[in-house]
């Protein structure tokens, strides 16, 4: 099975395939060859090259339906030519084409345009039939194209947040109807807070609306920052751009991007952003577009830049939906036996949705082990739940989760970025003012 990523649209078959050659100096008005018998013949050819072209497909899958359609509509042409008893010289000279690219085309190693096919169409007085030929293509081609349908799997269940769905919803599907206005909604809060678990399932449930589908990248935090000109390169290549048509500027990566969802309705999730800079290129500028952006910090430069994101905060969660959460991992039964301890194992974990599932998963992988006795194990120390982390993901994300950690990094956040107000909301403080600009 080829490589489906490939593939790009019809319409940016123009983009990626077409050569300068593939313009016609001018177009003949009328055929010479209007009224000669062949004319007749050509629907037959035509439905026994659609035939080839089939079988042809039906053996080697997705690319070389694009490819094996080209060579179909290559070879009608030429038949199409030679039964009018035109040379290649010749219809080079009646259409106006270069002889080389024309050659390319009947061989099926240069994709036929709809503005050739129709020019052809009138010289060699084929009724349309190679226009039809090579509309049938493109619309196969776009088809047959690998959905953009980009998004991780959500949580099956969020505790709470119905509030912040709601809102990240609305937000996400009010079009301002200005020309180019793109809502963009930013997601922050503090590690763990459930800012990519909401975002999903947002994401998913209005994913419906954006018939282009949708993109997703995690820009990896401040750990491993992406760069914003390879994400551009894996949405270009998810777009259908060749791998060899991408621009090594990253501005200029970022106009053809543009170029590509213009007029299109795309919704593109940034996962886990780390600064504006990061995000602004990834921005699309039609709209019929929405962006999500998650992210610990608060991303002060996209609220302020033309983008005009709008802020979601999501706070711990309330407790009576973290008790919740606890209670579905490990049972209704052990939750009602022990609801004042559970209660306590929610207040330890700061009614962060990721502490508190690495409560519940741990104490459901104890089933023996009392609540309380587990609770008075975290009172020693709240330290300690990190010590319960499966692995080196949660155990970072678990830094700054609980409420003793929490309270000495706000204090560092606030006394460096003097902004009291986010550092009190939110997990990350606000971006120094220059990324505002
Ligand atoms: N409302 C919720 N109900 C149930 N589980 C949740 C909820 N929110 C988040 N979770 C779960 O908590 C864990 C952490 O959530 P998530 O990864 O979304 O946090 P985050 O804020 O994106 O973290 P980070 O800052 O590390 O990116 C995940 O296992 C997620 O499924
Ligand atoms: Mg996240």
């Amino acid at each position: 099975m080829g490589d489906r990523r490939i593939i790009p649209r019809a319409r940016d078959l123009t983009w990626v395939a077409a050569e300068p050659d593939d313009r016609p100096a001018r177009h003949s008005e009328s055929g010479p060859l209007r009224g000669c018998e062949h004319a007749e013949s050509w629907r037959s050819a035509c439905a026994q090259e659609r035939d080839r072209g089939a079988a042809h497909d039906g053996q080697r899958g997705i690319v070389s339906d694009v490819t094996g359609a080209t060579a179909g509509t290559g070879r009608l042409l030429q038949r199409l030519r030679k039964e009018a008893g035109l040379s290649l010289l010749r219809l080079a000279e009646l259409t106006h084409y270069n002889k080389g690219h024309l050659s390319k085309v009947e061989n099926g190693r240069k994709p036929m345009s709809i503005q050739l096919a129709q020019v052809c169409d009138q010289v060699l007085d084929t009724r349309g039939a190679l226009t039809e030929h090579a509309c049938a293509t493109a619309a196969r081609s776009r088809d047959d194209r690998l959905p953009l349908a980009q998004l991780p799997a959500a949580p099956r269940r969020l505790h709470g947040r119905t509030r912040a769905m709601a809102r990240l919803e609305r937000l996400l599907l009010g079009r301002s109807g200005a020309p180019g206005g793109v809502p963009v909604v930013c997601v922050d809060g503090m590690p763990g807070a459930g800012k990519t678990a909401l975002a999903l399932r947002c994401a998913h449930a209005v994913a419906h609306r954006f018939p282009d589908g949708t993109l997703f990248a995690n820009l990896c935090g401040d750990e491993r920052p992406l760069e914003p000109g390879d994400v551009l390169g894996s949405f270009l290549r998810a777009l259908g751009v060749h791998s060899d048509r991408i621009p090594d500027d990253q501005q200029e990566r970022a106009a053809m991007y543009r170029s590509l969802l213009s007029g299109r309705s795309v919704l593109v999730v940034l996962d886990n952003a780390m600064a504006s800079a990061q995000v602004r290129p990834l921005l699309p500028g039609s709209d019929g577009c929405a962006v999500v952006v998650t992210s610990r910090q608060q991303l002060s430069g996209l609220l302020v830049s033309p983008a005009q994101a709008t802020r979601l905060t999501l706070s711990p969660l309330a407790t009576p939906d973290a008790v919740d959460l606890l209670r579905s991992v490990i049972g209704d039964q052990r939750a009602d036996a022990e609801p004042t301890a559970l209660a306590g194992v929610a207040m330890r974990c700061g009614s962060v949705p990721l502490a508190l599932r690495i409560a519940a998963v741990w104490l459901a992988a104890h089933p023996r082990l009392s609540i309380a006795d587990f609770n008075r194990y975290l009172k020693v120390d709240t330290g300690r739940l990190a010590l319960l982390c499966a692995g080196d993901d949660e155990m970072q994300a678990i830094q700054g989760t609980l409420p003793e950690q929490r309270g000495r990094a706000e204090s560092r956040r606030s006394s460096c970025s003097g902004c009291r107000d986010c550092a009190s909301a939110n997990g990350g403080g606000p971006e120094p003012l220059a990324e505002a600009r």
